[in-house]
């Protein structure tokens, strides 16, 4: 048996994390049959004359669940970014992004254990932006619905009940963005009452980013609107390691794209000394989807080895092992493992 998997390395750093992944998820011994796109964002551009082809997102509505590297989008201009288009187009409402230390990784924080729920395809990604060129006035639309703020508070709360959470905060704004952030605060108020085991306070976006850098102990999961889902998750990436080592998945009735937090690091592409341990464990959250637990099981403990024993590090965590040599290092230890 095989499981047939979009493969979307994406561009900057994202063909080179996406290798080393793939070296380290050959070493479980699953079989995987890959349906590759190499052509998303600008390069899609050059050949198709769009950033998200029609062909990729067939491939993952056939395949259903794909595994993707990060894809650029241009900065004040250009392309509508092709990580939100996937994201709406295939309603990926639940943006699922876990922040925990890592043994081995040393940082000044202790027993951070968040889950990030981030609302993934309204809010102010909606797209709904104009310029009045008369007046000179920008506008950008942050439209959120009930139906969608609903779907997205209903799946933090039902992951809370069934993985053991005892917290549910909900982030807002909602002194300022009354009807927006108000609704959404408000609905999530509704649901905690359905989830009486659970401990339920809400936080304003503000102070929540001062309460995560002074005692993130104290939070556990974290549902929020898109544009706060974002800010946070970096901010939380922060706390555990940095962009490097945090995953993600993109999450909806009917597809799963698993991608890490992080971007495609113009800084450092091309050099063969990006971390990729962030994507590695957003292909660990797949292998649990898939129900492949013991597979998972060995590329957590291998990243944990690595980690501990501390002489493969890549530039990000201090060391100065390249990418690839990270990758061999764990890929030998989950081989061990399975
Ligand atoms: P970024 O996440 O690419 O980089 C921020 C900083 O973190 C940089 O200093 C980078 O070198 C470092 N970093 C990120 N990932 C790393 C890794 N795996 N190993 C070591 N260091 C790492 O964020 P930035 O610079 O704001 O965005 C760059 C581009 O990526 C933009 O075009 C943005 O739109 C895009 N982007 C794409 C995402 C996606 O495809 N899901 C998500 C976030 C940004
Ligand atoms: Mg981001």
């Amino acid at each position: 048996m095989s499981y047939r998997i979009t493969l979307l390395p994406g561009d900057g750093i994202g063909p080179e994390v996406t290798e080393a992944t793939l070296t380290i998820l050959e070493a479980t011994g699953i079989s995987f049959d890959w349906v590759r796109h190499e052509k998303l964002g600008a390069n899609a551009v050059e050949e198709y004359g769009t950033p998200l082809p029609d062909h990729v997102l067939e491939s993952i509505r056939t395949t259903r669940i794909a595994l993707k590297g990060p894809v650029t989008t241009p900065v004040g201009k250009g392309f509508k970014s092709v990580n939100v288009q996937l994201r709406q187009k295939l309603d990926l409402y639940a943006n699922v992004r876990p922040c925990k230390n890592l043994p081995g990784i040393e940082t000044p924080f202790k027993n951070v254990d968040l889950m990030i729920f981030r609302e993934n395809t309204e809010g102010l990604y909606s797209g709904l932006e104009s310029y009045d060129e008369r007046h000179d006035i920008a506008d950008s639309v942050a439209r959120i619905s009930k139906a969608g703020s609903k779907k997205i508070i209903n799946f933090c709360f039902d992951y809370a009940r069934t993985h053991d959470r005892d917290k549910v905060t909900v982030v807002h704004k909602a002194n300022i963005l009354k009807l927006t952030s108000g609704m959404f605060l408000k609905l999530a108020q509704e649901r905690s009452l359905d989830y009486p085991e659970l401990e339920f306070n809400d936080r304003i976006i503000d102070n929540m980013c001062m309460q995560l850098v002074v005692r993130p102990q104290e939070y556990n999961c974290i549902v929020t609107t898109n544009l706060f889902g974002d800010i946070l998750s970096d901010l939380a990436a922060g706390l555990v390691g940095g962009l490097g080592v945090v995953a993600g998945a993109n999450i909806g009735d009917e597809y799963a794209v698993f991608e890490a937090v992080h971007g495609s690091a113009p800084d450092i592409a091309g050099q063969n000394k990006a971390n990729p341990t962030a994507l590695l464990r957003s292909a660990e959250m797949m292998l649990r989807h898939l129900g492949e637990i013991k597979a998972a099981d060995a590329v957590h403990d291998s990243l944990v080895e690595v980690y501990k024993e501390g002489k493969y590090l890549t530039g990000d965590q201090g060391g100065s092992a390249t990418t690839t040599e990270f990758a061999e290092q764990v890929a030998v230890r989950v081989a061990e493992k399975v």
